[in-house]
């Protein structure tokens, strides 16, 4: 959601900001910008994606300067317009050349621009960021630094920001709440950004910042403070990943990469943490609450989106291996409601990101309520993952396709070694976890078998693609699943698609299966597996076309549908694993054959860091 990157050092900064934007372009793409300080700070803004913006910058010669501030767009105040592109300057006349980055949302926007106009500012954009330029702009004396920390003690809202004058060549101040910054550090350099894909490529070496800290830096050192000047501290890491896992290599789209990485990540994602022969699962970031887990009254999955629908999975395991009573919550709708949360309430939250502001936000209520808080998280050191008590990282990679697959998949995983976990500390038998532990190692292995039905998947997908309307049902764990495939279609196809229970089907939505509607069905093996085939009849008797994905060797299945995709046999619970990869396909294929951005599709971008 908006990437910033920032950079001082002795290098140019024009060349490090560009492939910091582009790097940082999933996280949006309406607009970008970038200012260079030169003696005089020179602003260069496209609308568009950053092939642009370097358009913009081609044709004004090019930016020189060691010191500059960029950023990558999805819009939330004021259209995608140049105007509203980052970076914003402070009010002109005042003269003190200021311009600032910006990734949140101002919420008092309107009071403090009420107060500047009332002062003679006069404001050329719609967006909440220029308010904060000119905020600063108006308490600017003499130190930037001391500015940004008076203007953010005005401010409510969610920032990362890195701001940068004309009068003080050598400085450049961020500054974060709730909204994701890092600085990496080098030798006589420092690169300030969203994210790590922006840095990685220049040192390992890296500060998270945390929420309230203001950063000042030149080009020989730092120093961290809060909003009222106290110090901070700050520690520097290690990054954990490198340039390759976020490079394309052969494949045309991170989407593809991504679920062809999926054997591979659920490795990793289990590695470490099955034994197979002890039949124990290791859990280290839990072991510390597993008793507190294991009497859980109740437990409570957030997250939204992808991180949701893995939630729902997560409700069906919990209460099948731990019994323990399992609800699953949109994190957005969960704060607002004024949730019960009794003694004994454990919420979890799931994000690949770690910075969905609906999520964290319902996090840290509920632990304000007395909830231990448990996050299932990919990317290390993000603000969910450093909010809970206890958690398990996915280890799946960084995710960069604006469509989550293989984040999806760490998910479940996480979520079937918990329930697993805690179920053994109550009543599940070691057997039984030992068995399940055992076919879920296979379950990488199942993957590239479905993998290799690609060509067949998006040959199928050719026959449906002009459709405007599709239908996911399944039930019992496929019932996630089916809500998954509609989400992953519609988001980068922008076909619309709605998954359900195919129980809830007779109840309404039936009206709208015609002659040859698609209609996507769960049909796996299983225990719902009749009442699904019943459920195929009633579709097809009304003319709609069927696509199933089913189980290996199921020839009953083939004769009663127009399409099948076919996954190996594996037990009940692991099944989401499997059935959601031949979705993925689909969407996938279907986005191509619509001629869409499957890494960028329209009005999306990865990790919602506002409400
Ligand atoms: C869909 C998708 C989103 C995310 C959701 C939560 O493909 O990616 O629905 O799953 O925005 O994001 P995280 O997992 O980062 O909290």
């Amino acid at each position: 959601m908006c990437g910033i990157v920032a950079y001082i050092g002795r290098r140019e900064a024009s060349p490090i900001l560009l492939e910091g934007l582009k790097r940082m372009e999933y996280r949006g793409y309406d607009s970008a910008g970038m200012a260079v300080l030169d003696g005089d700070l020179r602003v260069g803004r496209a609308v568009g994606r950053v092939a642009a913006l370097e358009e913009v910058l081609e044709r004004e010669g090019g930016f020189e300067g060691t010191l500059g501030i960029a950023h990558t767009r999805w819009a939330t105040h004021g259209g995608v317009t140049e105007a509203n592109a980052h970076p914003h300057r402070d009010d002109g006349r005042l003269g003190h050349g200021i311009a600032v980055i910006h990734n949140g949302i101002i919420e008092n926007h309107a009071t403090l621009k009420r107060y500047l106009v009332e002062k003679g500012h006069v404001f050329t954009s719609e967006t909440d960021t220029e308010v904060l330029a000119h905020l600063i702009g108006e308490l600017y004396r003499g130190d930037l630094e001391k500015a940004v920390q008076s203007a953010l003690r005005e401010v409510t809202g969610a920032y990362a920001i890195a701001v940068v004058c004309e009068k003080e060549p050598d400085v450049l101040v961020a500054a974060r709440k709730g909204s994701p910054l890092m600085i990496g550090v080098g030798k006589d350099e420092y690169i300030v950004a969203s994210d790590s894909s922006a840095i990685v490529a220049h040192t390992t070496q890296a500060i998270t910042l945390d929420d309230y800290t203001v950063a000042r830096l030149d080009r020989e050192s730092f120093r961290t403070t809060n909003v009222d000047n106290d110090p901070v501290s700050a520690e520097i890491r290690e990054l954990e990943y490198d340039l390759g896992q976020i490079d394309l290599g052969s494949y045309e789209h991170y989407m593809l990469k991504e679920i062809h990485e999926q054997p591979e990540a659920l490795r990793l994602c289990m590695k470490g943490r099955v034994d197979l022969r002890s039949g124990q699962i290791v859990l280290g970031g839990i072991n510390q609450f597993a008793r507190d887990l294991a009497r859980a009254k109740r437990v409570i999955f957030i997250g939204q989106g992808t991180a949701l629908h893995a939630g729902m999975v997560a409700e069906y395991l919990m209460e099948d291996l731990a019994k323990i009573p399992t609800d699953v919550e949109f994190a957005s709708e969960f704060r607002y409601r004024n949730p019960i949360v009794e003694e004994g309430t454990v919420v979890v939250a799931i994000s690949q990101s770690g910075e969905t502001a609906d999520t964290l936000a319902a996090l840290q209520e509920a632990k304000q309520r007395g909830a231990m808080a448990i996050g299932l998280v990919n990317v290390v050191g993000s603000s969910i993952s450093r909010e809970t008590d206890a958690g398990v990282y996915l280890r799946v990679g960084p995710e960069i396709g604006v469509a989550s697959t293989k984040a999806f998949l760490g998910q479940v995983c996480v979520a079937t070694m918990l329930a697993a976990f805690t179920g053994r500390r109550r009543f599940l038998a070691a057997e039984a976890v030992r068995d399940l532990m055992e076919r879920m190692s296979e379950v990488p292995g199942h993957i590239e078998r479905i993998l290799e039905q690609s060509d067949a998947i998006r040959d199928a997908t050719a026959r449906y693609v002009e459709r405007d309307n599709w239908l996911f049902l399944g039930r019992g764990y496929n019932y996630p699943v089916a809500l998954e495939g509609a989400l992953k279609l519609k988001e980068i196809s922008y076909i619309h698609a709605e998954g359900m229970p195919a129980a809830e089907m007779k109840h309404g939505p039936i009206a709208l299966i015609d002659e040859g509607m698609p209609v996507v069905f769960l049909a796996t093996r299983n225990s719902q597996y009749d009442k699904v085939l019943s459920n195929i009849e009633e579709v097809r008797s009304r003319g709609g076309h069927v696509i199933a994905v089913a189980t290996e060797g199921d020839e009953e299945i083939r004769d009663r549908v127009h399409e099948v995709f076919w996954v190996p046999d594996v037990p009940e619970p692991l099944q989401p694993l499997l059935t959601v990869v031949p979705l993925q396909l689909l969407a996938y294929h279907a986005a191509l054959m619509r001629g869409r951005d499957v890494d960028k599709p329209r009005n999306l971008a990865k990790s919602v860091t506002v409400e």
